[in-house]
C-alpha cells in the first residue's frame, strides 16, 4: 500500500515535471488513466534535399548522368580556380563585409559521365556546344565527330556509378538527336554489361538531317547487370549532336519521369506524415545565384536547366516540384515547401537580395503555393492542370527560409508570414530557429511553428531528453526539422540510433509542443557521401536503411494517441567511473618522443619503456591493465608536425575504447579529454587553449581517481574532469486509442540487459498476449552495411506474460517496443 502511494506520487510528479529519472532496480508504474500530451499524427516526416546524390542517382529513377549536357554550367559570376568552383564575392549581410568565400567541388572532366570508345581523337572527338539549341533553357548539346568508322564508335554514359539493368523490365529511352548530312549511318543504343557484353539494344531512326529529332524507344534487356552502361553506337563517319539522352526503368506507381521503385518504397515504408522539399541549404544556394529555383523544375525534363547544387554537383532538376507533389500524394504524405526569402546560405556567402527584390521572392513562394493548391482559374493552378493534375496537391506546410537567422531574416519572415497567411490561412508556416531553442524572444511578430536543428554526438541526445520539458508553450509549436546523431559515429552506428531513439522519447513525451520531426539528411548514394551520416544508403541496385532508419520506422509505426503517466522516463546509473584498462601513447600528424614513463598504483611504481618515435594516433599500447586510481607521469617532446601529444588511458585491449588527452590538438590550438568508442570519439571535458612547442620537453602528469581525472602540464593543472553519469535507459509510454494498446518504448544503451518490473494502473484488464518489437546489436559500434544490410533490423515476437504487473528484460544495446492490450 505504501509502495503504491509512493508510486502514485511519483507518477504525478512525472507528469508535472515531464521527466523523472529513477535509479535502477525501482519498479516502473504506468498509469493509463493519466492522459498526457497527445502525439500528433504529423509527428514523423521526412526531409529531402539534393545532397549526396539523394535525388539524381538516388530517389529519382533516371539512369543517365548528365543527360542534358548542362553540367559544365556555373552559377552566374562563379569561376573555376585551381580546379575548384569559386563563387562571386558578395556582401555578407550579417558582417557587412565582402565575402570572397571558400571554393567548392568541381568536376573537371570535359563532359561528365560521357566518354568515347575508342578513346582516340583520330577516330572520334566530342565537344560541348550551344549552337542551335533544342531548348533555350537548356542550351548545351554534345557534338560528336566520327572521323573513322572501320570499327563501330561508341559514345558511352556510365550512369550514376553504373546502371542497374534487370532482365524482365522494360526500359524507356529518349534521345533528342540531330545529324549532319554527312552522317549517313545508323545509331544504335546498346546496354552494355560490365564485361562489355551487349544485354539489350534498339535502333534510333533519324530520318531527317539538320533538325532535332525526339525519339522514344524501349529496350528489353536479355540479362541483368548492376554495373551496366549505355552506349550510342555509330557505324559511319560524320557529325551527330545530342541534346538529351535519358533512360528510365519502370518507376514507382508507374509515374512518368518518376521515382526509383525500391528507393521510393523504402521511403514510403516509413509512412512519412510529410515530405520536406527542396531542402536544406540548396534552398538558399551557396549564394543567391545558385539558389534552388522550383519554376525551372517544371515541364519537359529535357528543357530543364538544372543547377549547381550547394553540395558539389549539378542537379538536373529532373525530380521537380510536380514530381515531388505527385509522390507525396502517392504515399499519403503532406508536402512541405521551403521557400527562399532572398537570402543566400548564411553558413557560406550570406548575401541578401536588395530590398526591391523581396517582392520577387515573395511572389515566387506565392506562385509555388498556387501551383500546388490554387484553383484552375489561377495562372499556376492552371499550369498544374496542364501538367496533368487538375486536383490540388496535398501542400500543407511552408517553411519560410532555411537555416536563416538575424534581424534581416526576422524582418523578411514577418513580410512573408503576413502575406501567405492572409491568402492561405489554412497553411502552417514555419520559422527557422537557429538557436537550438535557446532564445525565447525572437524579433518576429508571429509564427505557427519554429524549426530548430541538432547535429550532435550521442551524449548530447542521451543527456537532453528533457530539453523540451521546460520550453515555453502556447506561442508556437516546434518542428524539429533536422536532427541526427552524426558526430563520433562514422557513417552511423547503433549508438547513434539509440541516442536518437532516446531523444525522440523526449519529443514524443512533449507532444503538446513538438508536433513534427524529420531526421536529416535522408539519403546518400554510397559513392558520394558528401555529408557524414545519412538515414538511407543507396547503390545502383540496393537500398538500405541504417539502424537510425529502423528507429524512425519503429516510432512512426508505433505512435500512441497520447502519453500516459509514468513513474520514470529515464533510469540513470547511480555513479560512473572511468574504466580500467591499458595506457597508450601516440600523435596526430606529428612526430613526438616520450620518456621516463611511470605509473604509480597502490603505492607501487612501474616504469614503462620509452617511446622514441610516435607518429601514429595510437603508436604504442602498453601491455598491462591498470584500475582507475593511479598516477601516470611522463616527459614528452614534439619533434615536428601539426599538433601535440596523445596520451591514452583506460584503453580496451583492441585499442578502440577508452580515453585520451589530446594535448595541443585541433591544429595545435586546444587540449581536451576525449572518450573513444568502437567507432569515433567525443570530447568530454572542457576545451582549453594550448600550443605545444617543438623541441621542448614537457612534464605531463595524469592523476586518475574513480570519477575524476586531472591533467597537469609542467606542474600546472590544465584539466580537472569529473565523469558525469549519462542516462542510459529511457522510457516513453502512451496509449493507442485505435487499438486499445499501451505502447511502451524502452531504450537500453547500457552494456547489460535491464529487467524492469512494470505495474499498469488505470486499467481494468490486461491481455497477457501482446507484442514485443526489438532492435538490438552486439556492440554500440555495429551498423548495417551494403554487404550485410539486415544485420540489425527490428524483430517482432509474441509475448504472453503481460499483466497488471509484469517484468520484461530489455537486452543490452537495444530499442524495444512493447504493445500491451488493455481495457480501461
Ligand atoms: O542536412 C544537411 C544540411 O544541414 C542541410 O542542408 C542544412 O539545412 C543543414 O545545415
Amino acid at each position: 500500500m505504501k509502495k503504491n502511494l509512493t508510486m502514485t506520487l511519483l507518477g504525478a510528479l512525472a507528469f508535472m515535471a515531464g521527466c523523472t529519472s529513477q535509479p535502477e532496480g525501482v519498479p516502473v508504474t504506468l498509469n493509463v488513466a493519466e492522459k498526457g500530451a497527445s502525439v500528433s499524427p504529423s509527428m514523423y516526416g521526412v526531409f529531402f534535399e539534393e545532397i549526396n546524390h539523394a535525388g539524381d542517382g538516388g530517389l529519382y529513377a533516371e539512369l543517365v548522368q548528365n543527360r542534358s549536357f548542362e553540367e559544365k554550367e556555373m552559377p552566374e559570376g562563379y569561376h573555376v580556380e585551381h580546379g575548384r568552383l569559386k563563387p562571386a564575392p558578395v556582401k555578407n549581410h550579417l558582417s557587412g563585409q565582402v565575402n570572397h568565400g571558400a571554393s567548392f567541388h568541381w568536376n573537371n572532366e570535359p563532359v561528365r559521365a560521357w566518354s568515347l570508345q575508342p578513346a582516340d581523337e583520330a577516330i572520334a572527338t566530342m565537344r560541348l556546344t550551344k549552337e542551335k539549341p533544342m531548348f533555350e533553357t537548356a542550351p548545351n548539346n554534345l557534338e560528336v565527330t566520327i572521323n573513322k568508322a572501320d570499327k563501330p564508335v561508341q559514345l558511352i554514359n556510365e550512369g550514376y556509378w553504373g546502371m542497374n539493368i534487370e532482365k524482365g523490365q522494360i526500359y524507356t529511352l529518349r534521345v533528342i538527336v540531330r545529324k549532319a548530312p554527312d552522317y549517313t549511318g545508323t545509331i544504335t543504343a546498346k546496354l552494355l554489361a560490365k564485361d562489355g557484353k551487349v544485354i539489350g539494344q534498339t535502333n534510333i531512326d533519324v530520318k531527317q538531317t539538320d533538325a532535332w529529332v525526339d525519339e522514344l524507344k524501349v529496350i528489353e534487356p536479355t540479362s541483368s547487370d548492376n554495373e551496366a552502361r549505355l552506349a550510342l553506337e555509330f557505324d559511319t563517319t560524320g557529325k551527330v549532336w545530342f541534346d538529351y539522352v535519358s533512360l528510365f526503368p519502370p518507376t514507382f506507381n508507374s509515374r512518368y519521369n518518376g521515382m526509383r521503385q525500391d528507393v521510393a518504397q523504402c521511403l514510403a515504408d516509413l509512412k512519412p506524415a510529410f515530405f520536406r522539399w527542396p531542402g536544406g541549404c540548396v534552398v538558399e544556394g551557396i549564394s543567391l545565384s545558385n539558389h534552388f529555383d522550383w519554376k525551372k523544375t517544371l515541364g519537359d525534363p529535357a528543357a530543364r536547366p538544372g543547377e549547381y547544387s550547394t553540395w558539389g554537383y549539378r542537379c538536373s532538376y529532373g525530380m521537380g516540384y510536380h514530381e515531388v507533389l505527385q509522390y507525396c500524394e502517392d504515399i499519403g504524405a503532406k508536402m512541405m515547401f521551403v521557400c527562399n526569402v532572398g537570402l543566400g546560405c548564411q553558413f557560406r556567402m550570406g548575401d541578401a537580395s536588395p530590398e526591391s527584390e523581396i517582392p520577387t521572392y515573395l511572389d515566387d513562394c506565392m506562385d509555388a503555393i498556387e501551383y500546388a493548391i490554387g484553383g484552375l482559374d489561377t495562372e499556376w493552378g492552371a499550369l498544374r492542370a496542364k501538367n496533368g493534375h487538375a486536383a490540388p496537391f496535398p501542400l500543407q506546410y511552408v517553411e519560410i527560409g532555411n537555416e536563416n537567422w538575424g534581424a534581416e531574416y526576422d524582418r523578411r519572415f514577418d513580410i512573408f508570414y503576413k502575406a501567405i497567411k492572409e491568402k492561405y490561412p489554412q497553411l502552417t508556416l514555419i520559422y527557422d530557429d537557429m538557436s537550438g531553442l535557446r532564445e525565447e524572444n525572437r524579433a518576429i511578430e508571429k509564427t505557427d511553428m519554429i524549426d530548430p536543428h541538432w547535429y550532435v554526438a550521442p551524449d548530447f541526445f542521451y543527456r537532453n531528453t528533457t530539453l523540451f520539458d521546460t520550453k515555453q508553450r502556447g506561442k508556437w509549436e516546434v518542428y524539429v526539422g533536422e536532427y541526427a546523431c552524426n558526430q563520433g559515429v562514422g557513417g552511423g552506428n547503433m549508438n547513434a540510433a539509440l541516442s536518437e531513439a532516446a531523444f525522440i522519447s523526449g519529443m514524443e513525451r512533449n507532444g503538446d509542443l513538438v508536433t513534427m520531426t524529420s531526421y536529416a539528411p535522408l539519403f546518400e548514394n554510397v559513392n558520394n557521401r558528401e555529408w557524414a551520416t545519412n538515414l538511407i544508403w543507396i547503390d545502383t541496385d540496393q537500398v538500405m536503411g541504417r539502424t537510425s532508419y529502423h528507429v524512425q520506422k519503429m516510432y512512426a509505426e508505433n505512435r500512441p494517441t497520447y502519453n500516459i503517466g509514468a513513474s520514470a522516463t529515464t533510469i540513470t546509473p547511480d555513479s560512473v567511473e572511468y574504466r580500467s584498462g591499458a595506457i597508450g601513447l601516440g600523435t596526430w600528424d606529428t612526430e613526438a618522443e616520450y620518456k621516463d614513463i611511470r605509473v604509480t598504483e597502490n603505492g607501487k611504481t612501474t616504469t614503462l619503456p620509452d617511446l622514441a618515435k610516435a607518429t601514429e594516433v595510437l603508436t604504442k599500447l602498453y601491455d598491462g591493465t591498470y584500475g582507475n586510481n593511479y598516477t601516470l607521469e611522463l616527459k614528452a617532446r614534439k619533434i615536428s608536425g601539426a599538433e601535440g601529444f596523445l596520451i591514452f588511458f583506460g584503453m580496451s585491449e583492441d585499442g578502440k575504447q577508452g580515453y585520451r588527452f589530446n594535448i595541443g590538438g585541433w591544429g595545435n590550438r586546444t587540449t581536451a579529454l576525449q572518450q573513444l568508442y568502437a567507432q569515433g570519439d567525443q570530447v568530454v571535458s572542457r576545451e582549453i587553449p594550448q600550443r605545444i612547442e617543438e623541441g621542448r620537453w614537457y612534464d605531463i602528469r595524469i592523476e586518475l581517481t574513480q570519477r575524476v581525472v586531472k591533467l597537469y602540464v609542467d606542474g600546472k593543472l590544465i584539466i580537472d574532469n569529473e565523469l558525469k553519469p549519462i542516462p542510459q535507459k529511457f522510457l516513453a509510454s502512451g496509449y493507442d486509442e485505435e487499438t486499445g494498446e499501451v505502447i511502451i518504448k524502452f531504450v537500453n544503451s547500457a552494456d547489460k540487459a535491464q529487467v524492469i518490473d512494470f505495474t499498469l494502473d488505470g486499467v481494468t484488464n490486461v491481455t497477457s498476449e501482446g507484442r514485443a518489437i526489438t532492435l538490438k546489436a552486439d556492440d554500440l559500434g555495429d551498423e548495417n552495411s551494403m554487404d550485410n544490410p539486415t544485420k540489425i533490423v527490428p524483430v517482432e515476437k509474441a509475448y504472453n506474460k503481460f499483466g497488471k504487473t509484469f517484468s520484461y528484460e530489455f537486452p543490452k544495446y537495444s530499442f524495444t517496443i512493447l504493445r500491451v492490450k488493455v481495457e480501461k
